[in-house]
């Protein structure tokens, strides 16, 4: 089955290109460095030609509040448009647990609109909504640095790997479409100042980490429920601990 993944050089999606390939399916990597923009529609009709299934995993490359909501709703439009001119039977897309609930965030807003396009489209869909992954909360740390103290929410986050986020979206993309949506987050949930402060440890990072119920993540306030997945969610089995210990040892070599 031809699977042509938007984003297929990133994170996700070369791990997902990978995935699919072993599967014995020919799945192609799409982005703007192999010739294919969803912005511009550049090579987009040429790569969807006798695609049975798209898996949107692009990125925006700047998260300001405007571009990225003008980035997911511009990509979104194209390929949903392009994918009914080819007839493509499935679109899959990855967002983000608890996008919804966190409406002060101008990324996970941009993402919320993905995820209404995709449903408006008639194209039969699937979404998987993943948790953070575990190669983020570098970036969460950084985004609470004030001076040489980093201010983080106690509340819950329960982070993913990126691999188990790739083999939850080769599932999905292989299975029929759901016309829904899906959860899928790591083995445990844990304070967010706890898990940078585990990362710092980890990276030999001295400065002080504090709890505090006000600081914003991106500029929300969290509660226990904004970052968590609901009822069923897959799960993931890589603890962060496992993932933090093998990565830094592989930094070391
Ligand atoms: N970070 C998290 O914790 C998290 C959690 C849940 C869900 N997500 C979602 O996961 C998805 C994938 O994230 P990621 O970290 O794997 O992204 P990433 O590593 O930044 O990769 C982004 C991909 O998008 C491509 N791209 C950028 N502009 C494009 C365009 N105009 N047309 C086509 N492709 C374009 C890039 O291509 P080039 O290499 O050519 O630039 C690259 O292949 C995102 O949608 C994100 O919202 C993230």
């Amino acid at each position: 089955m031809k699977i042509v993944v938007i984003g297929g050089t990133g994170l996700i999606g070369s791990k997902l290109v990978k995935n699919l390939r072993e599967r014995g399916h020919e799945a192609f990597a799409a982005a703007p460095s192999t010739g294919v923009n969803s912005i511009t529609r550049e090579g987009l009709a040429e790569a969807l030609d006798g695609a049975a299934v798209v898996v949107d995993v692009a990125n925006a490359p700047s998260w300001e509040d405007q571009a990225v909501l003008e980035f997911f709703q511009t990509s979104s439009r194209n390929l949903l448009a392009a994918e009914a001119a080819a007839g493509v039977r499935h679109h899959v897309a990855l967002s983000i647990v608890g996008s919804e609930r966190l409406p002060d965030n101008g990324y996970f807003r941009a993402k919320v609109a993905q995820e209404n396009l995709i449903k408006a489209s008639g194209i039969p869909y699937s979404i998987l909504r993943a948790t953070q992954f575990f190669e983020f909360v570098g970036g969460i740390a950084e985004a609470a640095t004030v001076g040489e103290e980093l201010r983080l929410s106690p509340a819950l986050i329960q982070p993913i790997a990126s691999d188990e986020v790739a083999a939850a979206l080769t599932e999905v993309a292989l299975a029929a479409p759901v016309n829904g949506t899906l959860e899928v987050a790591g083995p445990e949930a844990m304070p967010l100042d706890e898990l940078v402060r585990r990362l710092l440890r980890a990276t030999g990072d001295t400065r002080k980490v504090v709890a505090d119920v006000h600081a914003g993540y991106f500029g929300s306030v969290l509660d226990d429920q904004s970052l968590t997945p609901g009822q069923s969610p897959r799960l993931g089995t890589i603890r962060f601990e496992d993932w933090l210990a093998q990565s830094t040892a592989a930094a070391g070599n």
